[in-house]
């Protein structure tokens, strides 16, 4: 996707639909040539620089992989082990990197902190999860979508569960390509409103359509796709508790699914809580895609690389 070229990631409202779309297309194209054998080295000799201040298994192995297929090299950073985690500015940190790497991604606590980075630093920067978006993630969504329905415009999916940082990036992907989105989740867990207010003028280019309810049901009805998350994100485990209490009734389970078209996909972003937010007969049965979704991050990314480097 040419465009991309020198671009940073951050949240996908920032992208054009062509753009979202020619990403999912690259993906989907070089996981059929992965699945050859084929590994076109578009990469050779770049340097990506991944630094996370939260936990991950996906996002930092699919990075790195993704890397390494497309014949670059990809570097793990702890920010406890680097100098920003005893005070060094984000600006200093920015203008340092850009002398060494060829992108920085990264997973941060703060969404403020990546854009400030992407502000400062003459490299492009890529958002692997904040507290407000997650949009390696929703790419990976939409080419698994697109993958096992066929296409995306028209399709339905119900997303079920907290208005998190993946509920809000999933909405923006998924409204940019003319899909139905519902949203259903507990009153005071609401997506934020600027992303619904962002992805509503998004359907509205795109022929799709944006909905929230607080019914878990409604939303569920007749959908292609149910999708949910974590009730407690990284970083909110003090509010473990009263989430539990919140989120009574919002667990996506046989009786739920049932509401869905038969051949219905269940997706998640992982890593999942079995008893929580899905049933294990839902995530372990037959209609759960979650292990060639979470396969698809690493496709999905390569054309994200390849297009921004
Ligand atoms: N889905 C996702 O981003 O997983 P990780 O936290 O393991 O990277
Ligand atoms: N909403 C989750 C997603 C993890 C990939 C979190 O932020 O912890």
């Amino acid at each position: 996707v040419e465009s991309l070229k020198g671009e940073d990631l951050l949240t996908l409202a920032e992208l054009k639909t062509e753009e979202v779309e020619g990403l999912v297309e690259l993906g989907f194209v070089l996981k059929k040539l992965a699945k050859e054998g084929r590994y076109p080295k578009l990469l050779a000799g770049k340097i990506l620089g991944m630094i996370f201040e939260k936990h991950s298994t996906r996002t930092r192995i699919s990075f790195e992989s993704g890397m390494i297929q497309l014949g670059g090299h990809a570097m793990f950073m702890n920010s406890r082990d680097l100098q920003i985690g005893r005070g060094e500015t984000v600006k200093d940190t920015a203008h340092v990197l850009s002398g060494y790497l060829d992108a920085i991604m990264i997973r941060a606590n703060k969404h403020t902190m990546v854009q400030e980075l992407a502000d400062e630093a003459a490299i492009p920067v890529i958002n692997g999860l904040t507290d407000i978006y997650h949009p390696c993630q929703a790419l990976a969504d939409l080419l698994t979508i697109r993958e096992v329905k066929g296409g995306l415009k028209g399709r339905k999916i119900a997303y079920v569960g907290d208005g998190n940082n993946v509920a809000h990036s999933l909405i923006l992907a998924a409204a940019h390509t003319g899909m139905e989105v519902s949203a259903a989740t507990p009153e005071g867990y609401e997506p934020s409103p600027d992303v619904m207010e962002a992805a509503t003028a998004l359907a509205g280019k795109s022929g799709g359509h944006v909905a929230w309810t607080s019914e878990p049901a409604e939303a569920v009805k007749g959908a292609d796709a149910i999708y949910t998350d974590v009730w407690t994100s990284m970083g909110q485990e003090e509010e473990t508790t009263q989430r539990l209490e919140a989120f009574k009734g919002f667990m996506v389970d046989d009786e739920m699914a049932a509401l869905a078209k038969p051949d219905y996909m269940f997706l998640h972003c992982l890593p999942a809580h079995r008893g929580e937010e899905v049933s294990a007969s839902v995530i372990d049965g037959p209609n759960s895609h979650v292990f060639r979704q979470a396969e698809n991050r690493l496709h999905a990314q390569k054309a994200v690389l390849a297009s921004i480097l």
